[in-house]
């Protein structure tokens, strides 16, 4: 049974650091997910590219509930996940990794929930913390061990995208308390708790936020910071993995 998922988002598609890899897919009640599934250190381990292998699924788009219900349907119980981010906080650099701890929801156009009443009913699921203090743990530990700096907490704002933001909410959720903001990270983490999942995420800053940066974003400063870190994100998801 496959009970470790990585979700890697842009700039961690391919589970090359895996061997043994193979395609699978499943049908979900909200549609088929394909996903590899190889093995690292003895141990069956899950892999989705959330944007798909191509990067051709933008944010607003992702099947956020497939993925999750494919995961817990093959024996998935920790999941983690990988998000770029800009950042609204001067001491989180581009570059910098961010366990994240909470999350501000500005998202508006997806469903959050596997429960729409009927026969699934009514389910309030409890978010006071959203992300898994285990899988948290492990992945500072491995952190420190390998010598990667971590900012060990952090507040995730999800807009809906795909448009950058402008300067004006950039210091409007600085003022809330964001300190990264990105496009994915919510529904799948609320997903996850619903389905009892243990998921936890590391953000990796790619660029200061608009406003915050003197230039106009663009996704080729995203790709190019991911892919001078992207050694440095594989390490921490192996060491993470073998402790
Ligand atoms: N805003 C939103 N999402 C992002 C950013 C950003 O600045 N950088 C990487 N993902």
């Amino acid at each position: 049974m496959t009970k470790l998922a990585i979700i890697g988002g842009t700039g961690v598609y391919d589970p090359r650091i895996l061997e043994n890899v193979r395609e699978e897919e499943i049908l979900t009640p909200y549609g088929a997910v394909r996903y590899k599934v190889g093995e690292y250190a003895g141990r069956a381990i899950a892999f989705i590219p959330r944007h798909g292998s191509k990067h051709s699924i933008p944010p607003h788009l992702i099947n956020y509930r497939a993925n999750i219900w494919a995961m817990k349907k093959i024996g998935v119980q920790a999941i983690l996940a990988t998000t770029a981010v800009g950042s609204l906080n001067t001491d989180m650099k581009p570059g910098d990794f961010v366990l994240i701890n909470q999350f501000l929801d500005f998202t508006k156009n997806r469903v959050h929930t596997f429960y729409e009443g009927g026969e699934r009913g009514v389910v309030h699921v409890d978010v006071t913390e959203p992300y898994c203090p285990a899988l948290r743990q492990k992945l500072e530990k491995a952190a420190k061990k390998i010598g990667i700096a971590i900012h060990t907490k952090g507040t995730y704002v999800c807009t809906e995208g795909p448009r950058f933001e402008t300067p004006a909410e950039i210091a409007m959720f600085a003022k809330l308390g964001g300190d990264v903001v990105g496009m994915t990270n919510v529904p799948e983490v609320v997903l996850a708790r619903e389905a009892e999942m243990c998921y936890a995420t590391v953000s990796m800053v790619t660029n200061y936020a608009a406003g915050i940066s003197a230039q106009p974003l663009t996704h080729g400063e995203v790709l190019d910071t991911m892919k001078a870190n992207t050694e440095n994100i594989k390490r921490l998801i192996m060491e993470t993995i073998s402790l």
